[in-house]
């Protein structure tokens, strides 16, 4: 089986999508199947797909510890190790089960081994379904930076099924929600408008993809618009990695887009109202999650951001609703005094 063979659509979404990825695999019966997880999604979710996809029964599993913490290279070359010695070709299929920590080292994976073999992403969690599992981005974390090494690199397909929501813990539904949010922000005003009226549903999920691939397709390589997409992450990946793993992915960019919000409209690059609107609707629906933070610890994290620009700290900032500024350049004061004024909003 290769890529090329695949009739999957890149995007198979909805409550029947494990079944039409079993009829695929049926059809396109890979030679061998490896499934990697973690060990919460092989406790909750493996069993669901096997329900759903009986003849994954024969696949051999490999585990690994839950958190970002998988996202390394000794992971990575444990990974590779047991592909080897399971015989793994370039025909292996490899399943990735799991959240977004899976998706990127399972495709990471996938995309060097044997320089590359076919994949698909079964995401189980609501950030891995709108955003991580969508788009070919790989990557392992390298010296405490985040998604230092990686490719871009396409699944065979990313299966979206709603049922394996259902024992998502609430702390990683938030997470999976500060996506949308962003994507909202800054390339769906109409999707924006319903979460800020209505709150999230997973009936959102589609539209949120949708809206993702939209980006993707006009520009897969993030040289020009897709930058939208990092809206909020610039501070959020440096919190990650100043945080050593105790703050969730989602959760530092929810932070991260509060911040960068501020930043926008202090370079006066939205009014006001939109940065109050904003605002006021991130801290409506994290207000668990928005928490003082230590502005002085993010500055070395920064400096390693893959988006700066000769040796300047680069932003995807908001513009009107649904819309973004990409590159923007901010100084090290003007970052300082975003985050000064976020603080002074959380006491
Ligand atoms: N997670 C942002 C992107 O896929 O571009």
């Amino acid at each position: 089986m290769s890529q090329r063979t695949s009739s999957l659509p890149t995007i198979v979404s909805g409550k029947n999508a494990l079944k039409t990825f079993q009829t695929w695999l049926r059809k396109n019966a890979p030679e061998q199947t490896v499934i990697l997880c973690d060990s919460n999604t092989l406790q909750h979710c493996w069993p669901v797909l096997l329900q759903h996809v009986p003849q994954l029964s024969s696949a051999a599993l490999i585990e690994t510890d839950p958190g970002e913490s998988s996202k390394s290279l000794e992971i990575a070359a444990y990974i590779w190790q047991t592909l080897t010695e399971q015989a793994a070709t370039r025909k292996t299929l490899l399943i990735n089960l799991g959240g977004g920590m899976i998706t990127d080292l399972g495709g990471f994976c996938a995309a060097l081994y044997k320089r590359g073999i076919p994949f698909v992403h079964i995401p189980t969690s609501l950030l891995a379904m709108v955003d991580a599992g969508v788009g070919g981005k790989t990557a392992i974390d390298f010296m405490a930076v985040k998604n230092l090494i990686g490719t871009f690199s396409n699944p065979v397909s990313t299966i979206i099924d709603p049922v394996f929501l259902k024992t998502l813990p609430a702390r990683e539904w938030l997470c999976g929600e500060a996506e949308v949010y962003k994507i909202a922000a800054v390339a769906n005003a109409s999707l924006w408008r319903t979460l800020t009226k209505k709150g999230f549903s997973p009936e959102l999920i589609e539209k949120a993809v949708r809206t993702k691939q939209r980006i993707v397709k006009k520009d897969p390589y993030e040289k020009n618009s897709r930058q939208c997409l990092n809206f909020g992450h610039t501070i959020g990946h440096a919190l990650e990695s100043a945080k050593q793993g105790t703050l969730l992915h989602g959760e530092a960019i929810a932070i991260g887009m509060y911040i960068e919000t501020e930043l926008a409209a202090q370079l006066k690059l939205i009014t006001r109202e939109w940065c109050v609107e904003m605002q006021q609707a991130l801290m409506w629906r994290f207000d668990t999650v928005l928490q003082p933070i230590d502005g002085e610890a993010l500055r070395h994290f920064l400096v390693h951001d893959k988006k700066n620009q000769k040796h300047k700290l680069v932003f995807a900032l908001p513009a009107q609703p649904g819309h973004c500024h990409i590159n923007v350049v901010a100084t090290p004061t003007q970052i300082q005094k975003a985050i000064a004024a976020y603080n002074k909003c959380m006491k």
